[in-house]
């Protein structure tokens, strides 16, 4: 291995075992490109700030292009043995072109350098996942349009409890990937702040232009307070939380694809590409990936934890502890990548299968509340009403009917105000085609929301 770059400071080598225990570049040298992006600003401001020679800078430029051309051919591969990516970087760079790299790290230090590369590299993550949460949203979108007039029951506790179409049901999803959306935006914004300039943590004696990297790295603005700049690690905590409510929807949806595909509802079809068989069960056909996705979402939440828990108890400023912030993040931002990346093609092919949807839905007394509303719309109170079918409910499960097919006998010997048209009234397609309230399930009701969904998308 290299002399370490504070030899000097010391009079004996770092044991190996602390070598290994303190290097990070096994998981930071995927941010190589950021570290280059970060460093190639820096050199240009110190040339504009005539802090270096102007022709160094240049050459330092020129240098880190080609380090990063050659990272990126493959002909140059990072040390495993090196402390970490910024390390590396320079150290190559100063192999390349001798006292002139010695010069980058003027002004700059490793905490200001490697808080800039997590934002440029969560940056570049965020537009990404971005785009694929947006994809989600759009296809869920489409299904939702094809499924308007499909008819399906809606639980509480798990319970049939009131009718409410697929398309109704897709669109709760739809707004909360739309919420997810926003929270990235948010979160993006928040962000992007530059730390570059805050030194070690109480900035430089040399003048600088923070301005000018802030600038030329796409930031809105140069953090206001060196040790906030270097010691800030909200960002990965808010992406963090963005990122877990984006599994929570996903892990949510993921158990009820379960669910439908069980032989219980049977509401759904997996394409044979999407899912599994077993090593014995001959008949078997699993929802591994949705189960998964499920299982992932208690890690990407460990991540969170892990975050959460590292900064609590630090001490401004840097402290290496901070370096665990990137296994975190990273992981996180990997798995939703994969989760959202694997769920959308699974999800555009499944087979909806609208009779079991339609069948479960006319059974367990969905229209129950439906037979009260009736009685209230004829002029008796809503407790009485409620009350009266309750009774007849369970008349019916007593004598193993139907409100539908409960005979007219019955429900005159409830109350008078029950004539013919009841059956109409709670008949499945009226139970939904009426339910037209803002937001409701009704198809009518659905148009609007996509319509408005649609717009929110930008589509
Ligand atoms: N590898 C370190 C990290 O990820 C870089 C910063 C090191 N700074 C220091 N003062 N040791 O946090």
């Amino acid at each position: 291995m290299a002399e370490m770059m504070w030899a000097g400071r010391f009079s004996k080598k770092v044991d190996d075992t602390v070598n290994a225990f303190n290097s990070s570049i096994a998981f930071d040298g995927r941010m190589y490109r950021h570290d280059i992006q970060g460093s190639i600003a820096h050199a240009t401001m110190l040339g504009d700030c005539g802090i270096i020679p102007k022709e160094d800078s240049l050459e330092i430029i020129e240098g880190l292009k080609g380090i990063l051309a050659d990272i990126d051919s493959g002909s140059l591969e990072l040390d495993p043995s090196a402390e970490d990516i910024h390390m590396f970087i320079e150290a190559e760079l100063t192999k390349r072109l001798g006292d002139v790299g010695k010069r980058l790290h003027t002004a700059r230090s490793r905490n200001d350098q490697v808080a800039v590369d997590i934002r440029l590299y969560l940056r570049d993550e965020i537009d990404e996942i971005y785009a694929l949460v947006e994809e989600l949203a759009v296809t869920v979108l489409n299904m939702a349009k094809e499924h308007t007039e499909t008819v399906m029951p809606g639980y509480t506790h798990l319970q049939r409890a009131q009718p409410v179409t697929f398309a109704h049901h897709l669109m709760a999803y739809v707004w909360m990937f739309i919420r997810d959306l926003e929270r990235l935006q948010d979160t993006a914004k928040r962000m992007n702040y530059c730390p570059l300039g805050s030194g070690a943590l109480a900035g430089t004696t040399y003048k600088t232009n923070r301005q000018q990297t802030s600038d030329l790295l796409g930031f809105t603005a140069p953090m206001p307070n060196s040790l906030d700049g270097v010691s800030d690690r909200d960002f990965c905590v808010e992406l963090n939380c963005a990122l877990s409510l984006i599994m929570t929807h996903l892990s949510r949806f993921s158990e009820e694809v379960i669910m439908w595909c069980s032989w219980e509802f049977k509401f759904v079809e997996l394409d044979d590409a999407f899912a599994t068989g077993s090593s014995i069960m001959p008949q078997k056909k699993n929802p591994d990936v949705t189960e998964l996705i499920r299982g992932k979402t208690g890690r990407v939440n460990g991540d969170l934890v892990t975050l959460l828990s590292m900064l609590k108890g630090l001490p401004l400023a840097y402290n290496k502890d901070m370096q665990e912030d990137k296994e975190a993040i990273f992981d996180a931002v990997d798995n939703v990548k994969l989760c959202v990346k694997t769920f959308i093609p699974m999800l555009a092919t499944m087979r909806v299968l609208k009779k079991n949807m339609r069948d479960a839905a006319a059974k367990g007394f969905i229209n129950a509340t439906d037979c009260a509303d009736y009685l209230v719309k004829k002029g008796m109170p809503f407790r009485d009403a409620y009350k009266i079918t309750g009774t007849l409910v369970a008349q019916c499960i007593e004598q193993g009917v139907t409100l539908e097919t409960l005979p007219m006998e019955s429900y005159k010997a409830m109350t008078d105000l029950f004539g013919e048209d009841v059956y109409e009234a709670i008949s499945l397609d009226t139970c939904v085609r009426e339910r037209k309230s803002e937001g409701g399930p009704s198809p009518d009701a659905v148009k609007i929301q996509i319509q408005q969904a649609e717009k929110a998308l930008g589509l």
